[in-house]
C-alpha cells in the first residue's frame, strides 16, 4: 500500500497567538514570508503525496483562500510585469479537486479532527501533518516517512528526543532509544509527567497511520485533557499491528510556542543571503547589548 492522502488538522483556535490569532489562522502566520501550512504542504507534496485533507473550523477561510486563484492580485501583477511574484503566486494553486476540506464542528481533539476525515482517506494508509512543528531538512520529514513505511507496512510516527522535564507537553513513547533512526513502540502515553513518563522520545506532529485508527477512534474515548487523543488510539491500535518510531533527520521548529516561532523566524532569515548580510550587525550589537545589561 502506498501513502498518496495527507490530513491537515487546522481546526484549533490558536489561542498562544492572540491577539495575532483573532482574525487570522495560526496556520496563517508568516514564518519569514510564507505560511506555516505552506511549509507543511510543500512539504507533504515534495513527499509524493497527491491529495491534501484539511480538517478546518471556523475563521479559517483565508487557508482555503491562500490555495485558490486571487484574480485581482494576479492582474495587478501581469500589469506591473512582476513575473516572479505571479510564479509564486501561481504555484500555490493545486489541480481542482486535489485540496479538500472538511469541517470539524466540535473542538473534541486531535483524534477527533483526524477522525472528521475518514469518508475522504477511505481504507488506505494516509499521513497526518501539524503545521504546528515545521520541519528544516535536506530531504523533506515526511518523504524519509514514507520510504521507511514503503518497507514496513506499518503506522508510524515521527519522534524526538526531547527534556525529560518536558514530556508532559507531548505524546510519549515507551520504546528503546532508535537504532538506524527506527524504534518499535511498546506503548505510547498522551503528554505524561516526568515522573510517569516511559521515555524521553517525544512524537513530533508527523505520522504515517493505517486505517484501522479509525474504527478505534470511532469509539471516541477521551483522554488527556478530556479530548479524544491520536496517541490513546494508536495505544490501542498496539493491540492489533505494530508501530514505530522514526528519529527524522533535521531540525525541528515548535512553532505552536512564541520562542520556537521567532527562533524559525531567525533561521529561515539567516538561509536568505540578502537578509543575513543585514541580519548580522543588528543581532552582534543586540547581544553586546544584553551582554552589557546582564
Ligand atoms: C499534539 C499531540 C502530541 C504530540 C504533539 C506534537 O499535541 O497530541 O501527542 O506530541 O502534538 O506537536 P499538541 O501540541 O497539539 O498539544
Amino acid at each position: 500500500m502506498k501513502v498518496s492522502k495527507a490530513v491537515f488538522p487546522v481546526a484549533g483556535l490558536g489561542t498562544r497567538f492572540l491577539p495575532a490569532t483573532k482574525a487570522v489562522p495560526k496556520e496563517m502566520l508568516p514564518v519569514v514570508d510564507k505560511p506555516l501550512i505552506q511549509y507543511a504542504v510543500e512539504e507533504a507534496l515534495y513527499a509524493g503525496i497527491k491529495e491534501i485533507v484539511f480538517v478546518t473550523g471556523s475563521s479559517k477561510q483565508a487557508i482555503e483562500d491562500h490555495f485558490d486563484h486571487f484574480c485581482e492580485l494576479e492582474q495587478t501583477l501581469i500589469a506591473r510585469s512582476k513575473e516572479a511574484l505571479l510564479k509564486g503566486i501561481a504555484l500555490l494553486v493545486p489541480e481542482s479537486g486535489t485540496f479538500i476540506y472538511t469541517r470539524q464542528n466540535e473542538p473534541l481533539g486531535l483524534g477527533h479532527a483526524i477522525w472528521c476525515a475518514r469518508h475522504i482517506v477511505g481504507n488506505e494508509p494516509f499521513a497526518v501533518l501539524l503545521a504546528d512543528d515545521l520541519m528544516k531538512s535536506k530531504k523533506p520529514v515526511l518523504g524519509q516517512m514514507i520510504e521507511q513505511f514503503d518497507k514496513l507496512q506499518s503506522s508510524i510516527v515521527c519522534v524526538e528526543e526531547v527534556d525529560p522535564m518536558a514530556t508532559a507537553s507531548y505524546g510519549i513513547l515507551d520504546a528503546d532509544p532508535p537504532k538506524d533512526r527506527l524504534t518499535k513502540v511498546r506503548g505510547l502515553v498522551e503528554k505524561p509527567k516526568p515522573e510517569k513518563a516511559p521515555s524521553n522520545l517525544a512524537i513530533i506532529g508527523r505520522y504515517i497511520l493505517t486505517p484501522e485508527i479509525f474504527s478505534i477512534l470511532e469509539l471516541k474515548e477521551t483522554g488527556a485533557g478530556g479530548e479524544i487523543q491520536i496517541t490513546d488510539a494508536m495505544a490501542r491500535l498496539l493491540a492489533q499491528q505494530s508501530i514505530y518510531g522514526y528519529r527524522y533527520e533535521g531540525q525541528r521548529f515548535d512553532c505552536g510556542t512564541k520562542v520556537g516561532f521567532q527562533m524559525a523566524n531567525l533561521s529561515y532569515a539567516f538561509d536568505r543571503p540578502d537578509m543575513r548580510e543585514r541580519l548580522m550587525p543588528f543581532l552582534r550589537q543586540m547581544l553586546k547589548v544584553c551582554a552589557i545589561e546582564n
